[in-house]
């Protein structure tokens, strides 16, 4: 059938056959569709909308557009984490070697950051010397090694997701739950993976900032691991403010590293909270343990001991990372930055600390990207020093920016003061659990 065909039945919203979704996706990676074809495709898609079977199909069609890996010859479950991606969203560097040292092997293929959200590549690529572009012989060997390893994309790993993406960015096709179902899972079940654990933000600085999509993802996403026999869970997280202490590159590798040495810094509770639960989750899942009580006292030893700072240490050492660059105390001194303080107006209790508009800022100093093809200053960042429901004073300190230059700092200046509202009344902050599929 030619190109056209195949997009006459999704444009009449009819039902597409496997074999026609299986034609749409040869000929996104051969070439033989042109960039208008496909982009009239997924606009059928996303106006017609597309059935369980449609979806499953599409998965399975770009899943199998490339290399699936084989992890066989490594004896331990295989079990990942995969986040939907937020501000201050750090936990994967807390959770894999968590993973690792409950015997569990834990093939990490991440994404960069863009937009207002931060991504795990880049807070990698802070630490000096860390490769996160490692072939795939190597990458096995790294995770036979320390139980780990963390890289990008290869271009054999569902290669029709990322032209296709791409398609879509452009062509404002990105938010329709089948699409980012398809194009989310068949990037992660190319890992080869047992068990996979999904962290769903929601709230302003998420993808889906409604809960009810945030759900609705969720279990879409969960019911297509299970399709292609992968046990998956999902859990649904607040990201209406930004997760612990930090927002930025540098700065969120060094609250990882407080957190696995066992060096708790105030505010940073609910990164180390959600790291236990998603990896609790994971040993389950993983069969490492049989319930989440036990699995969460298995990974609260891993990290009290410091197993899981061992395997974290390992795991740079092998994939070229110094981590003597990580900074040890204040991750933003001696970097000659430009500081600008949010002070609360008046006496309360923080009623928002807006995820979106302290994500943007973050990004408009450097620290995140707006193009895919910009450079991160991994050194600018924010902190944060009241969390919602904190009892503050008028002129207490809130949170600071830490930015190159005075002018950038500036440049932010009113949207962060926007990002915070005092209540005059105490404030019950939003679980940082929404639910659990
Ligand atoms: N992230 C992805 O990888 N794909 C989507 O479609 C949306 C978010």
């Amino acid at each position: 059938m030619r190109p056209q065909e195949i997009i006459a039945v999704k444009r009449d919203g009819r039902e597409l056959s496997r074999s026609e979704i299986d034609a749409f996706i040869a000929g996104v990676c051969d070439g033989s569709w042109a960039d208008y074809q496909i982009s009239a495709m997924v606009m059928a898609m996303f106006t017609r909308g597309l059935s369980e079977d449609e979806q499953n199909a599409l998965t399975y069609a770009m899943l199998h557009s490339g290399e699936v890996l084989d992890l066989s010859g490594i004896p331990m479950p295989k079990a990942d984490k995969h986040s939907t991606g937020g501000v201050g969203d750090k936990t994967s560097l807390v959770i894999a070697p968590i993973l690792a040292a409950c015997g569990i092997a834990v093939p990490m293929i991440s994404g960069r950051g863009l937009g207002h959200t931060g991504g795990t590549l880049d807070k990698l690529e802070a630490i000096a010397g860390y490769d996160v572009n490692l072939p795939t012989g190597h990458f096995r060997e790294i995770i036979s090694k320390c139980g780990f390893a963390m890289s990008g994309q290869t271009a054999d790993i569902a290669p029709a997701d990322k032209k296709l993406y791409a398609l879509r960015d452009a062509t404002a096709t990105v938010p329709y739950i089948p699409l980012i179902v398809a194009s989310i899972m068949s990037k992660k079940l190319a890992e080869g993976l047992d068990a996979l654990v999904l962290d769903v933000k929601t709230g302003s600085g998420a993808f889906m900032p409604n809960i009810e999509d945030s759900m609705r993802l969720a279990e879409a996403m969960v019911q297509t691991g299970r399709n292609f026999g992968v046990r998956t869970e999902a859990v649904v997280s607040d990201m209406g403010r930004p997760l612990g202490r930090y927002a930025g590159n540098t700065c969120e590798v060094y609250e990882c590293v407080k957190i696995l040495r066992n060096e708790l810094l105030e505010l940073s509770g609910p990164t180390r909270e959600l790291s236990l639960e998603l990896s609790a989750r994971a040993i389950v899942l993983a069969g490492v343990e049989n319930d989440l009580v036990s699995a969460r006292a298995l990974a609260e030893a891993k990290l009290g001991s410091g197993a899981a700072y061992e395997r974290f240490a390992e795991n740079c050492r092998l994939q070229g990372g110094d981590i003597d660059s990580i900074p040890t105390t204040d991750p933003f001194a001696g970097k000659g930055l430009s500081t600008l303080e949010i002070k609360a107006e008046c006496s309360g209790w923080v009623e928002r600390a807006d995820a979106l508009a302290i994500g943007e800022a973050v990004v408009e100093i450097g620290g995140g990207r707006i193009h895919a093809e910009d450079g991160i200053d991994f050194d600018v960042g924010f902190e944060c020093f009241a969390e919602v429901g904190s009892e503050v004073r008028e002129g207490d300190l809130l949170g600071v920016l830490y930015a190159r230059t005075n002018e950038d700092a500036d440049s932010v200046g009113a949207k962060l003061g926007a990002a915070y509202k005092i209540s005059e009344t105490p404030i019950e902050p939003p679980p940082l659990i929404r639910g659990i599929v």
